[in-house]
């Protein structure tokens, strides 16, 4: 039987941020203890993950020295190699600092953009010196909680000048790393611009190296808009721009609740998985959770653990799904090979569609069996076949 253990080969990665959330919250105090960064490769290895990524502060503060910033790589580093537990992925903490209260790359302020921009540089040298392939740039303070306080069109041309100039830089060094931007609706500002998957689409396309630049979907954050994640990411794959993702638990339109993979809307998480494998998607599955408050830290690891657990167990109940002789003959009923099919033939012309006809009443009547289809779906997921 399978016990559901996750290898490296599964390339399930972790945040420092993650496991290492404090729990500080609006209402509450920390209630664990800080990790150490080389103590947290250890024990991420040891659950099988893959890799770790971090934020610039989750290593050092904005203000550490050279020699402070050596003096947290190095014991890093070493752990790193130890383990054989990768840095497929880092980002800039663009939040956390009180100039950053108004954003970064679209603060009002212009001495805080260009700080915001030089504080990325400085963590992407590091990302790539540590192979990292991939940086995320999650804008949740780029927003605004009135309308007149944000010009959201000038905001969108620094946002743009920013992805630009960083662009050019990562091509002039000759780094081999693209850009995901991570899309949210709100929370920690009032709104958050580019809040949705097709937001950050739309603006990708606007870019001078939109080539580089993809998008990095959160499963709570698209639910935290009234969105069906599954469906954003399908989009973001067929349009080629899936180059990162963060997995983790979400139940309804509410604050980020950042649970643990599998925790939130369990049939969501069931169809996503079906489509990252399907699609053979073969960046990290990484996690972005917070274990709650709740938790101590034998918690905090079973949460982490659970992530992955839950990711093999939805994998494996994916697969039989597809292979299930049911499921193939209920979605040829349900006509969904036959979307696949171009709508017109090679060469066909308007004259030659408008001289087709269709009988509306009998075709009116087809039902499409989604319910029996579904139904299979769910008894997959129940256990039940
Ligand atoms: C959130 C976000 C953040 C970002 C991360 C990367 O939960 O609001 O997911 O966790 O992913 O900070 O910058
Ligand atoms: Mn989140
Ligand atoms: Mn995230």
């Amino acid at each position: 039987m399978n016990d559901y253990r996750p290898v490296p080969e599964d390339r399930f990665t972790f945040g420092l941020w993650t496991v290492g959330w404090r729990g500080l919250n609006t209402f509450g105090d920390s209630v664990r203890p800080a990790l150490d960064a080389a103590d947290t490769v250890r024990r991420l290895a040891d659950l099988g993950a893959y890799g770790v990524t971090f934020h610039d502060d989750d290593l050092f503060a904005p203000t550490s020295s050279d020699s402070e910033r050596e003096a947290v790589l190095k014991p890093f580093r070493a752990a790193l190699e130890e383990t054989g537990l990768t840095v497929p992925m880092a980002t800039t903490n663009l939040f956390s600092h009180p100039v950053f209260r108004d954003g970064g790359f679209t603060s009002n302020s212009r001495d805080v953009r260009r700080y915001a921009i030089r504080k990325v540089i400085r963590n992407i040298d590091l990302a790539v010196s540590l192979g990292a392939r991939t940086y995320v740039f999650w804008g949740g303070m780029d927003g605004a909680e009135t309308e007149a306080g944000k010009n959201d069109a000038a905001a969108l041309d620094r946002l743009r000048e920013a992805f630009d100039f960083l662009g050019g830089y990562v091509r002039d060094q000759g780094y081999d790393l693209r850009f995901a931007i991570e899309p949210k609706p709100n929370e920690p500002r009032g709104d958050v611009l580019l809040p949705t998957v097709g937001h950050a689409l739309a603006f990708i396309n606007s870019l001078e190296h939109s080539e580089m630049v993809g998008v990095n979907p959160e499963v709570g954050h698209e639910q935290m808009a009234g969105l069906n994640f599954a469906h954003g990411v399908a989009q973001a794959l067929w349009a080629g721009k899936l180059f990162h993702i963060d997995l983790n638990g979400q139940r309804g339109v509410k604050y980020d609740q950042d649970l643990r993979f599998g925790a939130g809307d369990v049939k969501e998480a069931f169809f996503l998985v079906d489509l990252l494998e399907s699609a053979n998607y073969d960046g990290p599955r990484h996690f972005d959770f917070k274990p709650p408050r709740t938790e101590d830290m034998d918690g905090v690891w079973e949460s982490a653990a659970a992530c992955m657990r839950n990711y093999l167990i939805l994998r494996e109940k994916a697969k039989a799904f597809r292979a299930d002789p049911e499921v193939i003959e209920a979605l040829k009923a349900s006509r969904v090979p036959e979307l696949a099919e171009p709508t017109l033939g090679e060469g066909e012309s308007p004259s030659d569609l408008l001289a087709e006809e269709i009988d509306l009443a009998e075709v009116g009547e087809r039902g499409y069996h989604f319910e029996r289809l579904d139904q299979l779906a769910l008894e997959h997921l129940l256990g039940v076949r």
